[in-house]
């Protein structure tokens, strides 16, 4: 179900965000806003604030923020359809059938859900029908599956029938051609139907807040030539490298103990999660991809590894470590003893025994010296300098300076080595790799920075602090809901002008809602933000405690609020134009001091006469 746009944002603007989230947590009054410990991360100050004024909320240690929906999507685990009718039930609005429009796209994919949501619940009663569904519960009962975990987990069996489910979708007149394009069944060269699990037993594959996304199925004895495992292919609502099989199941426990597991197969996180142990997510078979790891950055940075030990497994850890330590996460490393995995483990064991080979693990320097150790790479000089060299390598991914002095003096200790030699190993390492990338990777690199949303030094880098800064004062300055503002931003400053992707992106949304007469509130402009990261970010900007206007006060005393905005957005433009300028001046400058090329330097210097012409026509203008 799709809900006009018009319609939601009467529901918003009828409840109040701080009276519901009240009925969930406490919240006191402190200044203009209420602030509470957070539920969404451990914490024992709190950081967790509810703006009344705007009608957000944020968390000012893990970043999570929003409107009321928001809040409720991600405390109720709903979906944003069902957290609209949640707020409309509460403030008593009704919701039409003719406010159901549909959003030929939206509409779309919430098909697309729909079929697999039936698909798997066909599966799942499959197991219960006696006599066909026996083979599988026998196989479950057999890897100590208990019927609550099949239930929790959706898991399901496909009958050997080449076509009970064509049959099944035929029966209740369910697209075919849907069916087709979800992967559910195929369509051979005559035309014919079949079942793509067919025999195959069925681990539904969920979405963050638990839709069923894919499927993958698991064949009963493992036979050369067939593949063990087969997954849905990637649809519209399903990209591989985008879901983290188990993240809908584990990710409260993930932000509560604030740690997550990771292992890499099905069976592992199902039998971890029986046995009580529900902070884990599995990478289910590929390597671990970079927005898996963003992924899982937004419940938590703790990340212990564990995979199995054969080669395979140490390659695939190796891999993670870096993506992960690409991210700032802290990462460590458990091993199981030889022969097992997570799931043979836990079930052998128990839970505190599994416990304990957590506690054991180890960061990743250690981790590794310990394989090179077994492959005696420490015996002779030569290849302990190499051995070294390699350990420092993945340190060179990471940004936090403390962390990489910590692992800098953790391996000198180690291998008994002056740190300032480790340091210039690492030094090397990073010219090194800056010098290998090619042109457009350097290209991609900058622009990765660019969208990092945290207070990156990188990002003051191309630009210049007071570049970077001026940015965001002037984005504060949009949301302070004066339309005759913004448009005198938009004239001035283009949404592409602004030297911040993120900020251009802002801009370009605001100026467009300014031009289609919205009103330009954050709470409800945030919806058309699909990124997390980008929400939180202009919630952080634009939070309270920045208000704007607040010196101005100051300095014009009585001044109506119009006017201090009005004389506040012109300096701000200005100064913002003029550091734009001086900084291309200073390249310029730079430039001009290192070619040899006379020509150049002649028209560096014609470029840089022009700017300071520009420069003195805004000073003039935006007086
Ligand atoms: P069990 O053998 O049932 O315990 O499963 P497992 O998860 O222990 O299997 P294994 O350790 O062999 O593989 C780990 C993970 O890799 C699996 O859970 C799958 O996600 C993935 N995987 C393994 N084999 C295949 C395969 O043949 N095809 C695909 N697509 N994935 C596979
Ligand atoms: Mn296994």
């Amino acid at each position: 179900m799709r809900i006009s746009e018009n319609k939601i944002e009467e529901i918003r603007s009828a409840a109040n965000i701080v009276e519901i989230i009240s009925e969930f947590i406490q919240i006191k009054k402190r200044g203009k806003n209420f602030i509470g410990l957070c539920p969404f991360h451990n914490e024992k100050t709190s950081s967790f604030t509810v703006n009344e004024e705007k009608q957000i909320f944020h968390c000012f240690g893990c970043h999570i923020g929003g409107n009321v929906f928001k809040f409720l999507m991600e405390y109720e685990k709903v979906s944003f359809v069902e957290a609209v009718q949640d707020v409309a039930r509460r403030v008593g609005i009704t919701i039409e059938s003719n406010d159901n429009f549909s959003s030929e796209k939206q509409s779309q994919l919430e098909l697309l859900y729909d079929i697999n949501n039936t698909v798997a619940k066909y599966f799942s009663d499959n197991l219960i029908i006696k006599k066909d569904g026996e083979a599988a519960i026998n196989y479950f009962n057999n890897r100590k599956i208990k019927p609550q975990t099949m239930r929790s987990f959706g898991l399901g069996y496909c009958f050997p029938a080449r076509d009970a489910l064509v049959n099944f979708l035929k029966d209740h007149k369910i697209d075919i051609e849907k069916a087709l394009l979800l992967g559910l069944i195929g369509s051979s060269n005559d035309g014919r139907l079949y079942d793509k699990f067919s025999g195959r037993l069925i681990f539904p594959i969920f979405s963050p807040n638990g839709r069923v996304v894919a499927f993958a199925g698991r064949v009963f004895n493992e036979k050369e030539g067939t593949a063990k495992y087969l997954n849905s292919p990637e649809s519209p609502i399903y990209t591989k490298g985008r879901i983290l099989y188990g993240l809908s199941h584990a990710k409260d426990e993930i932000r509560k103990l604030d740690k997550a597991i990771l292992v890499e197969g099905y069976m592992d996180l199902i039998s971890l999660y029986q046995g009580g142990i529900k902070n884990v997510v599995a990478v289910s078979g590929t390597a671990l991809t970079e927005e898996q790891t963003i992924l899982l950055s937004h419940y938590t940075k703790n990340i212990i590894l564990l995979f199995d030990a054969d080669t395979a497994g140490i390659k695939a850890s190796m891999r993670s470590i870096e993506i992960l330590l690409k991210r700032d996460m802290e990462i460590k490393i458990a091993s199981l003893p030889r022969g097992e995995d997570p799931d043979s483990y836990i079930q052998k064991f128990g839970k505190d025994r599994f416990e304990e080979i957590i506690k054991k693990a180890i960061n990743f320097v250690e981790f590794q010296s310990a394989i090179f150790e077994s492959q005696g790479m420490f015996d002779e000089p030569s290849t302990t300098a190499d051995a070294i060299r390699e350990l420092v390598k993945p340190i060179a991914l990471i940004k936090d300076e403390l962390k990489r002095n910590l692992l800098i003096k953790n391996i000198a200790r180690k291998f008994n080595l002056r740190e300032r030699l480790i340091e210039s190993e690492l030094d090397k390492v990073i010219t090194q790799t800056t010098k290998l990338l090619t042109g457009e990777e350097r290209a991609k690199l900058r622009q990765n920075n660019r969208n990092e949303i945290v207070k990156d030094d990188s990002l003051i880098k191309k630009t210049s602090p007071a570049v970077y800064n001026l940015e965001r004062e002037i984005i504060r300055l949009l949301f302070e809901g004066n339309k005759d503002i913004i448009e005198f931003v938009a004239a001035h400053i283009p949404s592409h002008e602004f030297s911040i992707e993120i900020h251009s992106k802002i801009a370009e949304i605001v100026y467009e809602a300014c031009l289609a007469n919205e009103e330009i509130i954050i709470a409800a402009l945030l919806e058309k933000f699909d990124d997390d990261k980008v929400q939180s970010y202009i919630i952080e900007l634009t939070f309270d405690k920045y208000r704007t206007s607040k010196k101005w006060d100051e300095i014009h005393p009585g001044a109506s609020q119009e006017i201090i905005l009005e004389k506040y957005a012109k300096d701000i433009i200005r100064k913002f134009k003029v550091s734009q300028i001086d900084y291309k001046i200073s390249n310029n400058r730079k430039e001009i001091e290192q070619t040899s090329n006379e020509e150049e330097r002649f028209d560096l210097m014609k470029v840089n006469r022009d700017l300071e012409k520009e420069k003195s026509l805004i000073i003039n203008d935006l007086n």
